[in-house]
Order: C-alpha cells, then sequence, then structure tokens
C-alpha cells in the first residue's frame, strides 16, 4: 500500500517545497489550500516530475467545518494518510488594537484550530496502525511573544506547545509528531503579512523554501520532535530562557519594527 502524504499550505512557499520531497520518495499526495489553480499546477509539474498520484482537494481552512470535510473526502475516496503535514498558516504586521478583528479570527482558526482539528482527525488512525508521521510547521515566533505581530507570534507558542505534548504521549505507538521551527524564509508569507520590510526580513542570510522543507522532512522521518533549522536559530531559541520576559519584549520589538518605525 503506498504510504500517502497529506500537505496543506500546498499551493506556494514551504508547503510548495514539501511536496518535492515527498514525491522524491515515491509517496502520492493529497495536497489542499484555496488557490486552487496553483495546486493544479503543483499537482501537475509534481506528477510529471515524479510519477506520484496527486489529489487536489481545495479548501479555506479558514472555515471551521473544513478541516472534517477535508477528513471525509479523503475517507470517501479511500486514502490512507500516513503523513500528515500542518503547514498552512499566515500572520499579520501591525498594531493589535488596529487590526482588523476578522482576519486576527481567522488567523486562530487556520493557524491553530485548523492544525488541532486536523491532527485529531487523521491521529487515531495512525495510531491503531501503529504507524504514522505528523509535521506540524511552527515558527522561531513561537519561542517569544511578538509585539507588531502579537497574534501571530501567539499561535506559533500554542503549535509549538500543542506539539512537543503530543509528541510525548505518542512515545511507543510508532507514530511520531515533529514541529518544525523556521526562522525566516523567503516565500510570499512576508509580502503577505506586510512585514517584508521589518529588521528580521533585513537580515544577510534568509533560508530558502527548499532547504527548510528538505529540513523539516528529514526530522520528521527521523522522528525528531522538535526541529530548528540553523545554528543562529537554535541560540536564538535557546538563549531567549535567560533574557527576562520584559527585555525579550523589548528586543523581539525592534527586531519587529520597520526600519523607518521610531
Ligand atoms: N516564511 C517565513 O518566514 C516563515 C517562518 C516561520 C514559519 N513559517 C510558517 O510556514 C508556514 C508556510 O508559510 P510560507 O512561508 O510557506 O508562506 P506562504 O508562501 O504564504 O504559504 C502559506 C500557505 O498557507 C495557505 N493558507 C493560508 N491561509 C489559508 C486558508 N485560509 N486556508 C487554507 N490554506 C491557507 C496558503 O494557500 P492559499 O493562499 O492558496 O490558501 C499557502 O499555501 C506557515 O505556517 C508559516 O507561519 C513561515
Amino acid at each position: 500500500m503506498n504510504k500517502v502524504a497529506l500537505v496543506t499550505g500546498a499551493s506556494s512557499g514551504i508547503g510548495r517545497a514539501l511536496l518535492d520531497c515527498f514525491a522524491a520518495d515515491q509517496r502520492d499526495l493529497v495536497i489542499t489550500a484555496r488557490d486552487v489553480a496553483a495546486l493544479r499546477k503543483a499537482a501537475a509539474e509534481i506528477s510529471a516530475q515524479y510519477g506520484v498520484k496527486v489529489t487536489v482537494i481545495p479548501a479555506d481552512l479558514a472555515d471551521p467545518g473544513a478541516p472534517r470535510r477535508l477528513f471525509d473526502e479523503i475517507e470517501r475516496q479511500g486514502i490512507v494518510i500516513e503523513y500528515l503535514v500542518n503547514n498552512a498558516g499566515f500572520g499579520h504586521y501591525g498594531f493589535f488594537h488596529e487590526a482588523d478583528a476578522r482576519k486576527m479570527s481567522d488567523m486562530v482558526q487556520v493557524n491553530i484550530a485548523a492544525l488541532v482539528a486536523l491532527t485529531r482527525l487523521f491521529l487515531p488512525g495512525m495510531v491503531a496502525r501503529r504507524s504514522g508521521r505528523i509535521l506540524q510547521v511552527s515558527s522561531l515566533a513561537g519561542f517569544q511573544p511578538g509585539p507588531l505581530m502579537a497574534v501571530y507570534y501567539a499561535t506559533k507558542a500554542f503549535v509549538t506547545s500543542f506539539s512537543e505534548a503530543v509528541a510525548e504521549e505518542l512515545s511507543g505507538t510508532g507514530v511520531t509528531m515533529t514541529c518544525l521551527c523556521p526562522g525566516p524564509v523567503h516565500t510570499q508569507f512576508a509580502a503577505r503579512a506586510e512585514f517584508n520590510h521589518s529588521r528580521v526580513f533585513q537580515k544577510s542570510h534568509i533560508a530558502t523554501a527548499a532547504d527548510i522543507a528538505a529540513y523539516g522532512y528529514r526530522a520528521m522521518k527521523e522522528g525528531k520532535v522538535l526541529a530548528i533549522p540553523g545554528c543562529n536559530n537554535k541560540v536564538l531559541a535557546f538563549v531567549g530562557r535567560f533574557i527576562p520576559r520584559r527585555r525579550l519584549v523589548k528586543v523581539v520589538r525592534w527586531m519587529q519594527e520597520k526600519r523607518d518605525d521610531r
């Protein structure tokens, strides 16, 4: 039986790059996001290059009913998911009190609620089969509070905490959960969040989606719990523990600010 991977947020960036990793290992794929044209293009490219089967099921994960509909459609097609990648997510730059309220609740829905729902839907089957791997795409942002992207940073803190806890529960079941925590990556993320002019994205080295996908894919196959790509990022995640929170939050604000912010 072919081991099939479900990848959310597969229409661009890290999600699109992860498709190459699975397909290169001859895994069939189910791919989802809102942009149907981008999904179809990715499906055509992947199946032509690697000869694997790619099933497109579009979904808007800001809709609370979407995870259940996605799960039901996968079951209806008789597909068994061996790998679940919860990668879909987005951010927003600006003061929380000025932010669009609907956008903030959609962010919580996509980044947290859909991830929890999909994990809850697919995990019991994996545990029953004593086989499966889940890759949760979190962020370095999850290690500290993030002024000017307060909701985004908090969603990623949730994802990291949730993933580490469930990964521990899963020990001895044959199923693993890996939490990928990248620093800044060249994708559509920063432009969509309107913060590609922040100091965070002025760093000399910004990782590519292909490198981050390859790192996360390898960590998932090895069953690692926490995967932080890059030495600098590992240090940043670690030293934050020893800096007083009041100071840390000011440093993060400075990093987040655009160069012309005062
Ligand atoms: N880029 C970075 O610097 C960075 C750093 C750390 C972590 N991350 C995380 O990496 C993950 C992937 O982001 P990326 O950098 O690859 O950015 P990206 O190119 O903007 O990709 C985001 C993906 O999420 C999907 N998505 C967004 N809203 C959705 C919705 N309502 N329903 C379904 N799918 C939705 C998008 O598809 P559609 O628009 O087609 O729906 C797209 O495929 C995110 O969880 C992000 O938080 C990114």
